[in-house]
């Protein structure tokens, strides 16, 4: 039964290993620290002004002015940088967005609040028009409501400009518009911003996962019935994920995300293999309120259950996580250490 000569014992005890936690440590392959977090935040308009989510408890929408105070509480936890995603007021929406490149924006002025107090904290801002659409698609629409590629990259150009000038650190292109990562390094490269980091939201799915994060930023009403397939990718795809990292990487991109997370480990893998950039994941609404679900119903134990996915993500090859259980998760990190 044992291969050792003497057939007593096994010749290799993997448990020996596993025995003591020195030694589970000592091998270790993969860690999880506050460095690889950031916390995805949803902006409103007002003062003093915090409302919960109701598909994802435990999150809120909160005012420029407590956003500054969640700024500040990151930094103390460690976490390098917060994704920002304002909610549009329904009477700023239109056809074309417009709103998404005003200077006086809500994005803007969040971007501009955060960065003078906590200069600091790294400050990424979402590329796409859907919060600022009266149809709740990311780009702007033809007369039959196709999501028109080119016009729509000129004006995310637009949006991705205005947040530079703002003083985002990283742009995030979350529209998935053919050709818009080259058109917006261009654009930053001659308006001088040539330090500003592109984040390209390069294999993101037409994913279920989203509905929680359209409740919270209020472009589930506008979108109705609306789905989003001929832009974002097929769940049944991979090779298209290399090939559109492949392009966003040569139009100029710093970082590549993969979008949904956990139902999407394959494809970060293939990816972080394929090109050894800076790989990010997007642990989703969905998959946030799927896990708070469980949690609230005493069926997992959230701590265990989040440190977990959060390092599952990690193994498969993420650099870091875009995660709604940032500032839980480094606070957990913080006490074990
Ligand atoms: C919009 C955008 C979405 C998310 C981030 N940016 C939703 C969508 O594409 O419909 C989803 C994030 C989440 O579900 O947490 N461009």
């Amino acid at each position: 039964m044992f291969n050792f000569q003497s057939g007593e014992f096994p010749s290799t005890r993997l448990r020996r290993m596993r025995y003591s936690d020195f030694s589970r440590r000592l091998m270790r392959e993969t860690s999880l620290s506050a460095d690889n977090l950031i916390y995805p935040m949803f902006v409103i308009e007002g003062q003093s002004r915090r409302q919960t989510v109701d598909s994802m408890p435990g999150i809120e929408r909160v005012s420029v002015d407590e956003l500054v105070r969640e700024a500040e509480s990151l930094v103390e936890l460690g976490i390098p940088a917060l994704a920002l995603f304002p909610v549009t007021d329904p009477a700023a929406k239109s056809n074309d967005g417009k709103e998404a490149w005003n200077p006086e924006g809500l994005a803007q002025r969040a971007v501009r609040a955060v960065k003078k107090a906590v200069p600091e904290l790294g400050v990424i801002t979402d590329v796409a028009l859907d919060p600022y659409t009266s149809h709740g698609q990311d780009g702007i629409t033809d007369a039959s409501g196709y999501v028109a590629n080119d016009i729509t990259v000129e004006a995310l150009v637009k949006q991705a400009l205005s947040h530079a000038e703002a003083g985002a650190d990283v742009v995030a292109p979350s529209d998935m518009m053919d050709g818009r990562i080259g058109a917006i390094r261009e654009a930053l490269e001659l308006g001088g911003h040539v330090n500003t980091r592109i984040l390209a939201y390069a294999a993101k799915y037409a994913s279920n996962f989203y509905s929680p994060f359209r409740d919270a930023v209020g472009s589930a009403a506008n979108l109705g019935k609306g789905n989003k397939y001929n832009y974002q990718m097929d769940p049944a795809n991979t090779n298209e994920a290399l090939r559109e990292v492949a392009l966003d990487l040569q139009e100029g991109a710093d970082m590549v995300m993969i979008k949904p997370g956990l139902p999407y480990l394959d494809i970060v893998r293939r990816v972080k293999d394929t090109f050894g950039a800076p790989t990010f994941v997007y642990q989703v609404s969905g998959e946030y309120a799927m896990q708070m679900a469980a949690f609230r119903n005493g069926w997992l134990d959230e701590r265990a259950i989040v440190l977990e996915t959060l390092m599952s993500i990690r193994r498969a090859g993420a650099d870091g996580i875009l995660t709604y259980f940032a500032k839980k998760a480094a606070a957990w990190l913080k006490e074990a250490r």
